[in-house]
C-alpha cells in the first residue's frame, strides 16, 4: 500500500514530538510539512520546537511553516502539560538552525493541497486555529482534503482523568467549531481513548532498551512528561498525539462511532467542552466520527517498531 500524504498541524509539546517522531520514521506516512501554532506553549516556542525535533531526526527536507499566535477570538491559554519552553526536560536536543518556510503555515497547507496530486490528510495535534483559518480562506480547497485526524475532544465515560474539556478544543473553541461542522471528514482521538495509551513502568522498561541517540531523547522526553502528569493527575503520561498519527497509519488501532458535536462557546462550567448526540436526539444527524476504544498494546508495539526502525537517528 503506498503511503499516506500527510500534513501535521502542532503545538509541540513532547508528545506532539513523538507523533512527529513517528511520522517522520513511518513508511506508511509521507509527511509532506509540518505546520505550528500556539497552544502547549507560545508560539515562537512551539515553532522553535519543531525546528529543533525534526532536525534532531534527520528531517531536514520537510517542510516546516508558523501559524497562528493566537486562537481565533479570544486570548491564548497555555497549555500545562510540558514546561514553559513546551519541551522541557530534554538537554540532549541540539538547538534548532533549521530555516522556516517564509508562508504563514494557512497558506503553506493551502499551497500543498492545491498542488498535491492526491488528498492529503491533515494531522491536527493542538488547537485548530491554523485548520479553521484555512477553511475560512480558502474554501474552495477543502475538498482537497482526504480526512481529518485530529487528537481533541473528551465525550463520555467522564472519569477524574476524561474531563468535560480537553485542551485542544478549549484552547480555541470556534476554531474547532469551525472545523467540526466543516462537512470534512473529520475523526476525533479524544481522552476517552488517549488516556489509555499511557506511559507507565512498563513502557519506560521496553523504551529503555532501544540504545540509540532518539531513544535517549524521547526517554528524556517522557522522563519529564510523565512526572509532570503523575504530579497533576497521578498516572503516567498519555500519548495523546502519537495515538492520532498511528490511527492514520492503522486505522485498526481504534474502534469509532458516528455522533453530532456541539462545542459549548459560551458556558460558565463547560466552556469548550465537546457534547456528544449519539442518538440524534438534536436532530442534526452527525458531524463527525469519535474514537470510542483503542487496542493498547498493539499502539504501543506499533510505537516501539518505528523507534527501533535503523531508518532514522
Ligand atoms: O489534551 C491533550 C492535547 O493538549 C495534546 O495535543 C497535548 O499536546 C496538548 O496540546
Ligand atoms: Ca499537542
Amino acid at each position: 500500500m503506498s503511503a499516506t500524504p500527510v500534513l501535521i498541524d502542532c503545538d509541540p509539546g513532547h508528545d506532539d514530538a513523538i507523533a512527529l517522531v513517528m511520522a517522520h520514521r513511518s513508511p506508511d506516512i509521507d509527511l509532506l510539512g509540518v505546520t505550528t501554532v500556539c497552544g502547549n506553549a507560545t508560539l515562537d516556542r512551539t515553532t522553535t520546537n519543531a525546528r529543533r525535533i525534526m532536525e534532531f531526526i534527520g528531517a531536514t527536507d520537510t517542510p516546516i511553516a508558523e501559524g497562528c499566535r493566537e486562537p481565533l477570538a479570544r486570548p491564548l491559554v497555555l497549555g500545562t502539560a510540558d514546561g514553559p519552553s513546551g519541551l522541557d526536560g530534554t538537554p540532549d536536543l541540539p538547538e534548532a538552525s533549521m530555516a522556516l518556510d517564509e508562508r504563514h503555515a494557512v497558506d503553506f497547507i493551502a499551497d500543498t493541497l492545491a498542488s498535491a496530486s492526491e488528498p492529503i490528510t491533515l494531522v491536527p495535534t493542538g488547537p485548530l486555529t491554523n485548520i479553521a483559518l484555512f477553511l475560512l480562506k480558502y474554501p474552495h480547497l477543502k475538498d482537497r482534503i482526504g480526512r481529518i485526524v485530529l487528537m481533541g475532544g473528551a465525550f463520555y465515560r467522564r472519569s477524574e482523568y476524561i474531563t468535560p474539556t480537553e485542551f485542544n478544543i478549549f484552547c480555541d473553541p470556534e476554531a474547532a467549531n469551525i472545523v467540526v461542522n466543516s462537512g470534512v471528514d473529520v475523526t476525533m482521538v479524544g481522552l476517552d481513548v488517549t488516556m489509555h495509551v499511557l506511559v507507565e513502568e512498563p513502557q519506560f522498561a521496553e523504551l529503555g532498551k532501544i540504545d540509540t541517540p532518539l531513544g535517549k531523547v524521547v526517554l528524556d522526553w517522557l522522563a519529564f512528561y510523565e512526572k509532570l502528569h503523575r504530579g497533576i493527575m497521578g498516572v503516567g503520561g498519555a500519548l495523546h498525539d502519537p495515538l492520532a498519527l498511528a490511527v492514520v497509519i492503522d486505522p485498526s488501532l481504534i474502534e469509532t462511532r458516528p455522533a453530532h458535536i456541539a462545542i459549548d462557546l459560551t458556558g460558565s462550567h463547560m466552556f469548550g467542552a465537546t457534547v456528544a448526540d449519539f442518538w440524534n436526539e438534536r436532530g442534526e444527524g452527525t458531524n463527525v466520527t469519535i474514537a470510542t476504544s483503542v487496542d493498547s498494546d498493539r499502539f504501543f508495539d506499533l510505537l516501539y517498531g518505528l523507534l527501533r526502525d535503523e531508518r532514522g537517528v
